[in-house]
């Protein structure tokens, strides 16, 4: 897949779908050529290097009127040498300078992919799945060795970028900017696609026009934040859902992070990715190393929908690890939207076991179950249970859910604190503060410094005792504050810019050593909801609580969002209760499963309240999840309908080999004698014939027909009471159905 033009210096990553060249230029530095569709092999490219003399332009050596950084397309471009633009890296040496050359030194390519050190990452099963180019550059004059690692995959339009930086030298060098991944491109004729919110309205896809000058987006919260996600794409202008070219760029990282994209004054267009520069310096002692964490950057000319599927595939089967990676997932009942922290041990039973009659696999105990936690001032970092509430402790609960037939969860918040708490009046010491200011609290508490091995080893140890002594199948880690007064106390003055990633790599490093000691445990990330849901995390935790606005209408574009990056599989979604206890809105209880079924499904209320009518569409749902959770895990999921441009959302999980698909169509309100509609399918066989079947009606058609003519809605909504249409429910606001289509 790798391809080496050694008299050109041109590397040519080549999948048979998509290409990717860089070269090394006259002066060292590397340089960018193309990425996009596939390109013959073995060709000179060198043609493609665009230069002019230009006034005004700083060139790089005396007497060449040519050549200036300013106008080369690189691949990992420094400032202060010639170009003005942002740069992927700036060094500073011992002496205040922060000039750096690196020069091109070597090369190897090697089969399949490394791991990265103490860092989520893609991985490879075996060699032949992927190749990687390694390209060593040096900076004589500090002594710092650059490696630029590109991974390309066999079966997915992929390359996974890394950058790793040794200090060889004499002298501490600190790292002001090391960027994970950066790409000149010719030009500049995009719009960039971002995913942007807030609390509990996550990964609202924005869309904008590039413009010269800077689009950026970036979390310098400590957490990668429901504010925006470290992903960005660049889409054609013609480019839709379904056609046209789309570059995804996605960072494998749960911290700070930069998204940006500049466009110059000769219409180049740089996209940048990586850690924050904002606050960032590490400190590289003689012999020390860093390595970035990984950027992945997917290509398509399917459209948006293209390279959400290449995410999808990619960081479902070769980012998720681990037991539960290709296993199918419990559906689950979580009590905290039912109850929040007032509950004892009956209640929890009488949950379950109607959980368990209505065919739920998985109870998870939320928040409150320990220390003093009856409220949201005390307890957390007191990982024992509260015997006022669970008199027979978390062992004696699990064991009665065991005993139900179903698996017990529990809920923890490992990185956080509150003051009012054992650990905190032991160790005041071990929190994130900055000397002679006081602490910023988020909810009563505060974050625990985990960038101290000795604060991690705490919570580890705690959990270790839990986790080892009651039968605990799943736990739910939850983030609920951003970290602010950044500093430890571990840690000397030059290397308080370290602190962040520090941070994170300790979370990390907790999440490694729980799933060393229990590979069997599925662990769910949530952040206040979705206020950590990132590729980084899907590396511990193959599931996420994608938000907490649990209304099955807000979750259609939440879930619609997150489908840019991430499969389906990972987003937990759960049913709850009406009025919903976030926007106040009633759905009808099959909108609210069919929605919630697109995803790791659950149920998270009293199910004692439902009525009958209710409990057994709940019955029903869970038996149908349970026949196609094959499908909705592993199948190709295509976005039919967008709600952020009009009344209806719709989506496709189709078998990867045409035989079957489930389409989800969900009107958000009513309309009265409204037009004919048809939704175009995708995914399906032209030739095969298949049975479509709703609620209402079932026919046969071909898959030709499917995906030419669409699928065509019921008219469910012409203001009309059909004989056995289920009544005039069927005109009301936010009504659902699911399509079902065979192959026969
Ligand atoms: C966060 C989570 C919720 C719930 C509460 C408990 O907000 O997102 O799902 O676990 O914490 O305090």
């Amino acid at each position: 897949m790798i391809t080496v033009n050694e008299k050109e210096h041109v590397f040519h990553l080549n999948n048979g779908r998509i290409s990717y060249l860089l070269y090394v230029m006259d002066s060292g530095q590397m340089g960018h050529l193309y990425f996009g569709k596939a390109l013959h092999t073995g060709g000179s490219y060198l043609h493609m290097v665009e230069k002019a003399h230009r006034p005004m332009t700083t060139y790089i050596t005396e007497g060449d009127l040519y050549t200036s950084y300013e106008h080369l397309r690189q691949e990992y471009p420094v400032y202060g040498t010639s170009d003005y633009r942002y740069p992927a890296l700036e060094v500073q040496g011992t002496d205040g300078s922060s000039i750096c050359k690196p020069e091109y030194h070597s090369y190897v390519i090697v089969s399949g992919k490394k791991p990265l050190e103490g860092l989520p990452a893609t991985y490879v099963e075996d060699d032949g799945e992927a190749e990687t180019l390694e390209i060593l550059m040096r900076d004589e004059w500090l002594g710092l060795e650059i490696t630029l690692s590109y991974t390309i995959f066999r079966d997915c339009d992929a390359i996974a970028r890394s950058v790793r930086f040794v200090n060889q030298g004499k002298n501490p060098l600190f790292l002001d900017r090391a960027m994970s991944l950066s790409l000149d491109y010719p030009d500049a004729d995009w719009e960039s696609v971002q995913l942007s919110g807030s609390w509990a309205r996550e990964r609202s896809v924005v869309t904008k026009k590039l413009e010269p000058g800077v689009t950026a987006v970036s979390s310098m919260r400590g957490n990668s934040s429901h504010q925006h996600n470290p992903f960005l794409a660049l889409k054609r202008k013609d480019a839709t859902e379904h056609a046209g070219e789309v570059c995804g760029f996605s960072l494998v990282y749960s911290g700070n992070f930069l998204a940006q994209a500049e466009v110059d004054n000769y219409n180049v267009l740089r996209v940048m990715l990586g850690i924050n520069p904002f606050g960032f310096r590490w400190k590289l002692e003689p012999g020390e190393s860093f390595v970035t964490p990984e950027a992945v950057m997917v290509w398509s000319c399917e459209g948006m929908n293209g390279m959400s599927r290449q995410f999808h595939t990619l960081y479902r089967e070769r980012l998720a690890r681990g037991y539960w990676r290709d296993r199918e997932r419990p559906v689950l009942i979580n009590n905290w939207e039912a109850t929040a922290f007032d509950y004892v041990e009956e209640d929890l039973i009488r949950f379950a076991l109607k959980a368990k009659e209505c065919g739920i696999e998985l109870f998870v105990l939320d928040d409150g179950w320990f220390g003093a936690r009856n409220n949201d001032r005390a307890g957390l970092g007191d990982w024992r249970a509260n015997p006022a509430k669970l008199p027979n402790g978390i062992k004696g609960l699990a064991d009665q859910i065991e005993a139900l037939g179903m698996k017990f969860g529990l809920w923890f918040e490992p990185e956080m604190v509150n003051r009012d708490s054992d650990l905190f009046r032991a160790h005041p010491d071990y929190i994130i503060q900055t000397p002679g200011r006081t602490p910023s609290h988020g909810r009563n508490q505060f974050v625990l410094d985990f960038s101290r091995r000795e604060v991690v080893d705490e919570i580890y140890g705690q959990m270790y005792i839990l986790l080892s002594q009651a039968k605990i199948s799943y736990i739910k880690w939850d983030m609920n504050r951003s970290i602010s007064e950044c500093y430890s106390s571990a840690f000397p003055a030059d290397r308080q810019g370290e602190i962040f990633h520090r941070y994170i790599l300790g979370v990390y490093s907790l999440h490694e050593r729980l799933i060393q000691a229990f590979p069997k445990l599925l662990i769910e990330s949530c952040s206040s909801g979705g206020g950590r849901f990132d590729a980084g995390m899907l590396y511990y935790a193959p599931q996420g609580w994608t938000s907490d606005d649990s209304d099955a209408i807000e979750r259609l574009k939440i879930q619609y969002g997150t489908s840019l990056v991430y499969p389906v599989s990972c987003m937990g979604a759960h049913v709850s209760a009406c009025p919903n206890s976030q926007v106040g809105r009633s759905t009808p209880i099959e909108t609210r499963g069919n929605v919630a079924m697109t995803g790791a499904f659950g149920y998270e209320l009293d199910l004692n309240k439902l009525s009958e009518e209710e409990l057994k569409t709940v019955k029903q749902q869970i038996a149908f999840y349970k026949q196609n959770r094959g499908l909705f895990a592993q199948g190709s999921f295509y976005r039919l309908l967008s709600p952020f441009e009009g009344n209806f959302a719709a989506w496709e999980m189709a078998e990867r080999d045409g035989s079957r698909a489930l389409v989800t169509v969900t009107r958000i309100l009513s309309e009265i004698n409204g037009p004919y509609r048809r939704i175009p399918l995708l995914g399906l066989n032209p030739d095969r014939k298949y049975r479509i079947c709703s609620r209402y009606l079932s026919y046969d058609a071909y898959g030709d027909e499917l995906m030419q003519f669409g699928l065509m809605l019921e008219d469910q909504a012409s203001g009309q009471v059909i004989e056995g249409s289920g009544g005039s429910g069927s005109c009301e606001d936010f009504r659902s159905l699911v399509y079902e289509i065979m192959a026969i």
